[in-house]
């Protein structure tokens, strides 16, 4: 029999773990993105993403979705090297996406 005290501590236990879910899903920042871009993604795509050896990416939200532009960094199209995941982790992917899509 679970009494009324138990059941508050087992919900309180299930609100933690949700709360902790969330924290690990923390929102991709472009400001961290910047840097990989300039450090990698410039040399092909141009400093402000107009384009060179890389295609222009400017309003890519315009062409993309947003995942699509994640996979397409994700699982380049040759000539553009896989950077992922040996350079870029899960996290810095999200990041130079959130940036680009400023662009
Ligand atoms: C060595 C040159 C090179 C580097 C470095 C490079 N790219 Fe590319 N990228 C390309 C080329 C070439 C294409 C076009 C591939 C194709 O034919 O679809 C491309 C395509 C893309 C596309 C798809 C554009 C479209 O309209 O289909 C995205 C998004 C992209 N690159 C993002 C990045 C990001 C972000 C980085 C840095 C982490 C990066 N690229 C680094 C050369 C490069």
């Amino acid at each position: 029999m679970i009494t009324s005290k138990q059941h508050l501590l087992i919900r309180t236990l299930i609100l933690l773990s949700l709360a902790s879910l969330i924290s690990v899903a923390k929102a991709a920042d472009p400001a961290k993105g910047i840097v990989t871009f300039n450090n990698i993604c410039a040399a092909c795509h141009g400093a402000k993403g107009e384009g060179g050896i890389g295609l222009p990416l400017k309003n890519i939200l315009s062409r993309f979705q947003h995942n699509e532009v994640i996979e397409k960094i994700k699982n380049p199209k040759p000539p553009m090297p896989a950077l992922y995941p040996s350079f870029l982790n899960e996290e810095a992917v999200a990041d130079v996406a959130a940036f680009i899509e400023t662009l």
